[in-house]
C-alpha cells in the first residue's frame, strides 16, 4: 500500500472559485478519490505552462471532513505565465488534474504552547493549525504580517474564530511585524510554525538561533515561492550533456532543465531536501537562494544550488544583460 506522502494522481472538478483579497482567488474541489484533511497538508496540482505540465503545490486551506470538498487559494503572481494564471481563471465545472492531500509540515500535538505565524497567503498553510488548536483548547497565539488589509485573505474570518489570539500586522498602517520582539516574546518550550516569504522566516530563524531556542521547535513550510531578489529570466547550460535552457522567470530551474528532456532528481520541490541539487562550474551574475536545505555557510561559495527554487540573477553594478549558470548534475 502505498504512504500516505505517495502521490496518487486524480481528476478534481471545480465546485467554485472568488476572489477574496487583491489577487487571492478561493477554488474549492471536490476530488475524485475524497481522503480527510488534516492542518497542514497541501496538494499537488498540475499546471499547463507553454504546452507542457508543471507541478504547483497548494496548502489546503479547508475542508469538509470527509475531504470531499477541499479549498485552497492561489495568489496571483504578476510573472505568471501559466501557473497561477491557469488558476486564476478557473471556473466551476472545470476539471484538473491532483493528487490526494500531502504532508510536509505536521503539526505537532501536545507542545506547552504555539505561535503560528503567516505572512501574506503563507496564511494558507496555518489557518487549519489554528482552527485545531483552538478546538483542542490548546496555548496559542497566530500572527498574520501582509502588506495591507485588502491583501489579507480570511481577515474577518480568522478575527471572528481567534479574538484576542490573534495579532495582526499591516505594512501600510505602519504596524509591520517586529521579528526580534516576535520571537522574544516566545515562551521557552513553546513551537513556533510559520509560512511567508523567505525573508519573514529567515529573519524569524535568525533571531531563534541569537536567543538560543530549540532548532526543532522551529517548524516551516516554504513552497519555494519567494527569494531575496524578484525572479528573472536567466540561462542554465550543463555542457557535459551538451543542454542550454532558458529558465522563464514563473518556473523553476529544474522545470526547465526537466523541458530539455533530462532526467532530474528531486523530491519535494519545496527547497527543503535537497536531492535537486547541481555543482555550479561558472556563473554570470549570482545565485539567489531560495532553499533552507543549506547553512548559510554552504550557501555562500556558490558552489552548489537547489535547482527546484534557487535562481540564479543578474548583478546590476557590473553584468549587462541576464544571468547565467554553467552546472554539472550529478
Ligand atoms: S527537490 Fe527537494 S530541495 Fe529541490
Amino acid at each position: 500500500m502505498a504512504d500516505s506522502n505517495s502521490q496518487v494522481w486524480q481528476r478534481g472538478t471545480v465546485h467554485s472559485a472568488q476572489e477574496i483579497a487583491s489577487g487571492i482567488r478561493r477554488i474549492v474541489l471536490r476530488p475524485d478519490k475524497p481522503h480527510a484533511v488534516r492542518p497542514g497538508e497541501h496538494i499537488d496540482v498540475r499546471v499547463p505552462i507553454d504546452g507542457t505540465s508543471s507541478v504547483r503545490s497548494y496548502s489546503v486551506v479547508d475542508a469538509s471532513p470527509d475531504g470531499s470538498e477541499l479549498a485552497i487559494s492561489v495568489f496571483l503572481s504578476p510573472a505568471s505565465r501559466g501557473g497561477s494564471a491557469f488558476m486564476h481563471q478557473l471556473e466551476p465545472g472545470q476539471v484538473l488534474e491532483m493528487t490526494q492531500p500531502l504532508q510536509n509540515f505536521p503539526l505537532r500535538v501536545g507542545a506547552p504552547s504555539y505561535v503560528l505565524l503567516a505572512g501574506g497567503i503563507g496564511i494558507t498553510a496555518i489557518l487549519g493549525m489554528a482552527a485545531l488548536l483552538r478546538r483542542l483548547g490548546a496555548t496559542y497565539r497566530l500572527v498574520y504580517a501582509a502588506r495591507s488589509r485588502s491583501a489579507m485573505a480570511y481577515a474577518s474570518q480568522l478575527a471572528e474564530l481567534h479574538g484576542e489570539q490573534l495579532q495582526l500586522h499591516l505594512d501600510d498602517e505602519g504596524t509591520s511585524l517586529d521579528t526580534r520582539a516576535l520571537v522574544h516574546s516566545v515562551p521557552v518550550g513553546a513551537e513556533l510554525y510559520m509560512c511567508g516569504p523567505i525573508r519573514l522566516m529567515d529573519a524569524v530563524r535568525r533571531c531563534w538561533l541569537d536567543r538560543g531556542l530549540d532548532p526543532t521547535n522551529l517548524r516551516y513550510e516554504t513552497f519555494g515561492n519567494s527569494g531575496w531578489f524578484e525572479a528573472e529570466p536567466f540561462t542554465v547550460r550543463v555542457p557535459r550533456l551538451g543542454v542550454e535552457a532558458t529558465v522563464h522567470s514563473d518556473e523553476s530551474m529544474l522545470e526547465a532543465l526537466e523541458r530539455t528532456g533530462l532526467d532530474m532528481m528531486f523530491d519535494c520541490r519545496k527547497g527543503e531536501c535537497g536531492l535537486c541539487q547541481v555543482r555550479i562550474l561558472d556563473l554570470n551574475g549570482h545565485v539567489d537562494h531560495r532553499d533552507v536545505f543549506y547553512s548559510d555557510r554552504q550557501k555562500e561559495p556558490n558552489s552548489k544550488m537547489c535547482c527546484c527554487v534557487s535562481r540564479a540573477v543578474a548583478d546590476d553594478a557590473r553584468q549587462p544583460g541576464p544571468a547565467s549558470v554553467t552546472i554539472d548534475i550529478s
